[in-house]
């Protein structure tokens, strides 16, 4: 199961020489890879852990971002899914990089908040 989706580098997102926070880019794997596991548990999820994330390339302001997130293994209540973030330049659609990348992890919750099966 996947999502993705796009999104612009405005200065808000930058500290001033330019640079997107880490925090925003980490904000943008925990909503998509939260989507892509909805789709697949088909229950609300909230998020558990998020594992190592790497930094490869500098995300600038102007940057268009592509997160691509899969869900990579199902386990009683918990999904683990893989977020990549690409990036390229948002006029002329250059230079198209793989610029972070990221395993996070979450759980199937019922009304409570507490863990629920996700089906087979
Ligand atoms: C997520 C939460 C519901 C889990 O409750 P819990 O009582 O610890 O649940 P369990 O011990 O039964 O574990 C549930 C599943 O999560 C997995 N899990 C728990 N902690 C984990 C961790 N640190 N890393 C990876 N997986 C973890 C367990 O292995 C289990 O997976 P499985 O059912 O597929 O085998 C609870 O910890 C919680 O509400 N946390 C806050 C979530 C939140 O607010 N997230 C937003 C961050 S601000």
């Amino acid at each position: 199961m996947e999502a993705r989706t796009l999104e612009l580098v405005f200065p808000s997102h930058a500290n001033p020489m330019g640079n997107a926070f880490g925090g925003f880019v980490v904000g943008l794997m925990d909503k998509v890879g939260s989507y892509a596991a909805v789709r697949r548990a088909k229950k609300p999820v909230v998020t558990v852990a998020i594992g190592r994330v790497e930094f490869k390339v500098p995300i600038k302001v102007g940057d268009l971002l592509e997160v691509v997130a899969r869900v990579e293994r199902v386990g009683r209540t918990s999904l683990t899914v893989q977020v990549e973030v690409y990036k390229e330049r948002f006029v002329g659609s250059k230079d198209r990089a793989l610029a972070t990348r990221g395993e996070l992890v979450y759980v199937a919750v019922d009304e409570e908040g507490r863990p629920v099966p996700v089906d087979s």
